[in-house]
């Protein structure tokens, strides 16, 4: 009899507590902008634990981190995971933000302290009812296992491999149409290859995480690009500090470099000297007291036998 009135109390008990962990819930509405409480993280950490079979959890990377791996795996990584990650893993972006539960900081031990195995599996298989997607395509998945390597990194990330990343980081459609006109301009008018993406059409959701992202970063580039001019046309001078180019409008437009001012044909670099009066190119510019201060000059092959001045 005792007993049953005790069993009795703590059930009684027990449904208060949930009723009133659910009234105030409610009551603060949910919404994704919120930090989960402690119990919501514990519960939902353990609960991914769990769901990781021992077997996975135990399994080691079959990778050494060699710096060609590295670099691989940073490619990828910025290309899929650092919309929401951010190149360096912080988390610091945007939607890494806004989802709930935000995105962690991968370089502390929270995510250092996972065991390799589970790090892959949560990559491989996605977690539910969160942000992160399931990447891998099923069976064992090597690009799942070199992201392993490339997390257990993170802590020593050095500024020129953030740098080698920002140039996979997607672009939006604008820059990207954008790229290909000038490209195709110091082409002289073929249309360049678009490079086929190696992991192209693995899921829908993907997609949709990358249409998601571009909206939010078209908005942050159109308003950086106000200050950025694009100038297009042929070289008709060239001195020791500018360059005139005549544009298709047949303007006459000169722009000046600075010791920092890149310069490439074709993907790689080249300097001032192997510019020619007569070569296509397409001119990165700012605008400084009213001069246009060139960034980046790309230049085209061949142009010179056309060019009638
Ligand atoms: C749409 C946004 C998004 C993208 C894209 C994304 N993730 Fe995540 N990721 C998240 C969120 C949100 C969490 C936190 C989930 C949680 O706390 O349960 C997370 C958690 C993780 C974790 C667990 C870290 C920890 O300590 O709990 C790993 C590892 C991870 N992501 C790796 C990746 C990799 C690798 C990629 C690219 C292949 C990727 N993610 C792409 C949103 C994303």
């Amino acid at each position: 009899m005792k007993k049953r009135t005790l069993l009795l109390s703590f059930a009684v008990a027990a449904v208060a507590v949930a009723a009133a962990f659910a009234w105030l819930t409610i009551r603060r509405g949910f919404s994704a902008r919120d930090n989960p409480s402690a119990m919501e993280a514990y519960v939902a950490r353990t609960a991914r634990k769990l769901s990781i079979p021992a077997q996975e959890r135990d399994a080691q990377k079959p990778f050494a981190p060699s710096p060609e791996l590295l670099s691989e795996a940073r490619a990828h990584f910025a290309d899929h995971c650092a919309n929401c990650h951010g190149n360096d893993g912080s988390g610091k972006t945007e939607i890494g933000q806004n989802l709930y539960p935000k995105v962690p900081d991968m370089r502390q031990p929270e995510t250092q302290n996972l065991t390799d195995g589970e790090i892959y599996s949560i990559i491989h298989n996605g977690i539910r009812l969160t942000g992160i997607p399931a990447w891998g395509a099923p069976g064992t998945d090597n690009d799942s296992w070199k992201l392993v390597v490339f997390i257990r990194h993170l802590p020593q990330m050095n500024p020129e491999e953030m740098k080698e990343m920002e140039r996979f980081n997607p672009k939006s459609a604008n820059d990207r149409s954008e790229e290909e006109d000038e490209q195709r301009f110091l082409n002289q008018g073929k249309t360049p290859k678009r490079k086929m993406h190696h992991l192209q059409g693995r899921t829908r959701m993907k997609q949709m995480i990358l249409l998601l992202a571009m909206v939010l970063f078209t908005v942050g580039t159109t308003l950086a690009h106000g200050q950025e001019q694009h100038v297009m046309g042929t070289v008709t001078a060239l001195t020791e500090n500018s360059i005139t180019v005549r544009t298709k409008a047949k303007d006459l437009i000169t722009v000046y470099t600075m010791p920092d001012t890149k310069y490439e044909k074709s993907g790689r670099t080249r300097s001032i000297t192997d510019l020619k009066v007569g070569d296509r190119v397409v001119i990165h510019a700012a605008k400084m007291n009213d001069k246009l201060m060139a960034t980046e000059v790309r230049f085209g092959s061949a142009a010179h036998a056309q060019y009638k001045p």
